[in-house]
């Protein structure tokens, strides 16, 4: 999946991504760092909140977080290595999908928590975009209904744009 991610567009080759892998042994102390990120945010949180907090770190038999790291270059702004990088996440998730798991990505307000950002390694000029999970899909989703397609394409005809 990594590998298909590798693939993504890329100017100047400047990998503005990466992935933090949680190997099963760790998913206890990540689950503790999603606590303690959840009671930090909401001192009054239930049990089962925090637990649901626990849960997000323990459940999924892969879990990656996907961090985001745009670096200055005079010909690659900044948006074009979002882009990359968004390309990349992209293709984690369709490599995913098309392998029969079952994947996502869930961002939340822990991804700006300082104390779990540096607990994770993440460095300050990095973005923590989000947790991937990935496993085996124990009940289908109800089928994606896909937006019109007229909301995203047109064609242009010398000066005028017309929409289909
Ligand atoms: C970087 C990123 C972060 C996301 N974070 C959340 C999130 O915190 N909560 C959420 O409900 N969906 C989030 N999503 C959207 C879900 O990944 C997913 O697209 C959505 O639940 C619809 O599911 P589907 O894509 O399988 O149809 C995020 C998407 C991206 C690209």
């Amino acid at each position: 999946m990594v590998g298909a991610a590798l693939r993504a567009p890329d100017h100047g080759g400047l990998l503005p991504w990466r992935v933090i892998e949680f190997p099963v042994e760790t998913r206890t102390d990540l689950a503790e760092l999603f606590a303690a990120e959840k009671l930090r945010r909401d001192p009054i949180a239930s049990e089962e909140d925090v637990q649901r907090a626990r849960e997000h770190a323990t459940h999924a038999p892969a879990v990656l977080a996907f961090v985001v790291r745009p670096q200055r270059h005079p010909l690659v702004p900044i948006p074009e290595q979002w882009l990359s990088a968004g390309a990349a996440l992209g293709s984690i998730l369709s490599a995913a999908h098309l392998l029969g798991f079952g994947a996502i990505v869930l961002s939340g307000e822990r991804c700006q928590d300082e104390p779990l950002r540096a607990a994770l390694g993440v460095a300050s000029d990095e973005i923590l975009a989000g947790f991937i999970s990935i496993g085996s899909i124990a009940k289908a989703p109800p089928p994606a209904v896909r937006p019109p397609r007229d909301r995203v394409w047109s064609s242009w005809i010398g000066a005028s744009v017309i929409s289909h």
